[in-house]
């Protein structure tokens, strides 16, 4: 169980400074403390410590887009109310992991919980990353203009990253988290069925608003 104050604490003055992000907002964040909470039973980790890394890990966006882990790491770092609930050794675990977070990071992150943070982050939901690849590429590429243009632009990154690695990464190589990535890497590579589900998405958030929410409003990219 999360302590009962601390997560208050967190859904009142953390998640809302993810309101102006959309591919790193609520969602992602969610799923991510999913993720990572699912790890902390398999791997008897601290859960308040668990919670705390995936709510911060991407807090630090807007600040300095091109390092946001460090900036994520120095912000729970700085957090007056997390020492009241952790220990200083506590802490330098915490930042570490979120400052190790990153994708494409060569080096195993420096504990577990970076290394569960970093799996934990990877979107093997082919769903939620047509969700948060169209809205990156509709953002980043305003000169693209057709579902199909998009569509192209993120299917050969997913692919480029996948036939280049074998497969995307994973620390820890969970179980449960390889058998997600399986599954999700033989429904990408049948690109009939993810341009679908990419044009699926598309058309949805075109007619409810997102569309353009995401480009005029979402701060995140
Ligand atoms: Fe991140
Ligand atoms: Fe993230």
């Amino acid at each position: 169980m999360i302590n009962k104050e601390l997560k208050e604490y967190i859904e009142k003055n953390i998640f809302p400074k993810y309101e102006k992000y959309y591919s790193h907002g609520m969602i992602h964040i969610n799923n991510v403390i999913n993720n990572v909470l699912m790890l902390a039973d398999y791997y008897n980790l601290d859960k308040n410590m668990c919670y705390v890394i995936a709510s911060f890990h991407d807090v630090g966006l807007n600040i300095d887009r091109e390092n946001h882990e460090l900036m994520s790491g120095k912000i729970l770092n700085e957090d007056k109310v997390l020492k009241q609930y952790f220990d200083k050794n506590q802490i330098t675990i915490m930042k570490e992991a979120v400052e190790d977070h990153r994708g494409s990071r060569k080096e195993c992150p420096r504990n577990i919980y970076g290394e569960v943070l970093s799996d934990s982050d990877r979107d093997f939901d082919i769903f939620l990353l047509a969700k948060r690849q169209l809205a990156t590429s509709l953002k980043n590429y305003p000169e693209v203009k057709t579902f199909d243009e998009h569509f192209e632009r993120c299917y050969k990154y997913i692919t480029n990253r996948i036939n280049k690695e074998g497969h995307f990464n994973l620390w820890t190589n969970n179980p449960i988290l390889v058998e997600r990535r399986e599954k999700f890497e033989k429904d990408y590579l049948n690109k009939e069925y993810a341009k679908t589900v990419y044009k699926e998405e598309y058309d949805r958030i075109e007619k409810d608003g997102t569309m353009e929410k995401i480009i005029n409003y979402y701060e995140d990219y």
